[in-house]
């Protein structure tokens, strides 16, 4: 009996912890129960523009957000089905600077964001370099190693749009800026190096370009345009570099006649010697190679 009773008493205190660790998960989430109907993958609406959109909240991805701690009516106010979103990228950036007020303030000046005002769905929003799966709920905080904002990883994250030519060649942007930038020493060393953030010192995209602020690079203000700016924005990690250090920079063009034609021609000068070396080489080898044979026939 006194041995049912200690086994008994047992499996309450499990059954007890169990229960009491899983409400207080969802308390502190869900205080409302939103989760009852948003957690159906099917639910979904039609906005105003005519676009279908999810309305499906999934609950695994919130446990691992920045956000997880927040509960949904902080965001969405006390009665959410009263105030009529559009559901667009603007927004969606909108609601995120109710809070983050700096980063949305810079985010509407870049840009993107004066992009976005103008209602192009094309440009990133928030959640385009927040969260792995574009979707406000999912939001990584920056420093964890699956953020797309955690730097081994950002240039992935613009490469999402900017190494899409078929989106690119809309905006008249034709240069493969993804591909030179992985072609690059920065990008070859940010490549090889481990997810530590001290081997991570070399410069990526938003190193040159900025982060919330980015500019068309035809702003004079830009960081990465005329010769100026662009040396200040090297010298962030080579001091003293100077106009002269940032002129033999190619940017993310190809050398040609018209841009560092020095580069290109010394290029074209070493690929020259390059095939005239292998080509001697070969004809030296296979020279010896008829004199041995011929040597050996007549042996
Ligand atoms: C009884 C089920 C149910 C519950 C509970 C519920 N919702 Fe909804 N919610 C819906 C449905 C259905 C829609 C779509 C309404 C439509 O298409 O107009 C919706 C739409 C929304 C939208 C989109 C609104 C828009 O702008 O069109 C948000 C945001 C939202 N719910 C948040 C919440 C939050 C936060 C809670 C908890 C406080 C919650 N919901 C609780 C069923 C529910
Ligand atoms: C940190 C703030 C935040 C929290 C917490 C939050 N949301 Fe949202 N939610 C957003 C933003 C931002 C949007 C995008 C709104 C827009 O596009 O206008 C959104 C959109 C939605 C939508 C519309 C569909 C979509 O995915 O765009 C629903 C439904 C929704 N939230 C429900 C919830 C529920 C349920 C919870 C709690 C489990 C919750 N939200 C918690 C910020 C939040
Ligand atoms: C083009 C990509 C991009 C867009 C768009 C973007 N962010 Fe960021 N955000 C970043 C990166 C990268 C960092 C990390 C910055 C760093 O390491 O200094 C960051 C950092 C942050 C931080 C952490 C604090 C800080 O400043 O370091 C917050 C909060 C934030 N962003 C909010 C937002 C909000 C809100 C929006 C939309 C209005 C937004 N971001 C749009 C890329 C972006
Ligand atoms: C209700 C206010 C609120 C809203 C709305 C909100 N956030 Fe936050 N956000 C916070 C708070 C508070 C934290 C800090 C959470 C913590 O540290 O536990 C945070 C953290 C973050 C971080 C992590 C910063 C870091 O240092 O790593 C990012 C990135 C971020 N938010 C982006 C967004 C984006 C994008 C949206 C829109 C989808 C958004 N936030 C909407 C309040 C908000
Ligand atoms: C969701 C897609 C998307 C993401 C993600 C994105 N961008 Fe963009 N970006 C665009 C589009 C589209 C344009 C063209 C806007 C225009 O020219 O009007 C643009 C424009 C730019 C420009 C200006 C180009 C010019 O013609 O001068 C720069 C610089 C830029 N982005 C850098 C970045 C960087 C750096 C990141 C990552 C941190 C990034 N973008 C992430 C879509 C994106
Ligand atoms: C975020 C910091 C950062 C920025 C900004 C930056 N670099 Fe670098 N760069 C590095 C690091 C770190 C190395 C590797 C140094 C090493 O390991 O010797 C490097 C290496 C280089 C190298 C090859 C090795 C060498 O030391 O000569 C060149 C060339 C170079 N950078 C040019 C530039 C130019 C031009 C700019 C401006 C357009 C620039 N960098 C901006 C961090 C940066
Ligand atoms: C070391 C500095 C540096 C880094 C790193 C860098 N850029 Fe650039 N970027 C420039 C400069 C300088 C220009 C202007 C000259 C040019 O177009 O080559 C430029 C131009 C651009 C343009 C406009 C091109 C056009 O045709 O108008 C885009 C878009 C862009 N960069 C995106 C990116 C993205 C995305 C990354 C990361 C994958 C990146 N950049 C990394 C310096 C940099």
């Amino acid at each position: 009996m006194r041995r049912l009773g200690f086994l008994l008493a047992i499996a309450v205190v499990i059954v007890v912890a169990i229960v009491a660790f899983r409400s207080t998960r969802a308390d502190a989430l869900d205080k409302n129960g939103c989760l009852t109907c948003h957690s159906n993958p099917g639910l979904s609406t039609t906005t105003k523009a005519g676009a279908k959109v999810s309305l499906f909240v999934n609950e695994a991805l919130i446990n691992t957000a920045a956000h997880r701690y927040i509960d949904c009516t902080t965001c969405h106010s006390a009665d959410p089905h009263k105030v009529a979103t559009p559901l667009t990228k603007l927004s969606l950036a909108e609601k995120c600077g109710s809070c983050h007020q700096y980063e949305y303030e810079q985010h509407l000046n870049s840009i993107h964001g004066q992009q976005l005002a103008q209602g192009n769905p094309d440009v990133a929003t928030c959640v385009d370099c927040h969260s792995p799966t574009a979707n406000p709920h999912n939001v990584i905080r920056v420093l964890e190693y699956n953020a797309p904002t955690y730097k081994k990883n950002i240039s992935e994250t613009c490469a999402k749009c900017h190494d899409n030519q078929q989106l690119m060649a809309n905006y008249g942007i034709v240069e493969k800026v993804y591909e030179s930038y992985m072609r690059s020493f920065h990008g070859k060393a940010m490549q090889l190096g481990t997810y530590e953030i001290t081997q991570l010192d070399k410069a990526t995209c938003t190193n040159c370009h900025g982060v919330h602020d980015i500019k068309s690079v035809a702003d004079p203000a830009a960081p990465v345009a005329g010769l100026d700016n662009l040396a200040k924005t090297c010298e962030q990690c080579h001091p003293g570099a100077g106009v002269e250090f940032a002129k033999g920079f190619l940017g993310h063009k190809e050398a040609s006649p018209d841009n560092i034609p020095a580069a290109h021609y010394t290029e074209n000068v070493f690929r020259v010697l390059l095939i005239s070396v292998l080509t001697f080489g070969a004809l030296v080898v296979s020279a010896a190679v008829v004199r041995y044979s011929i040597n050996r026939w007549r042996d």
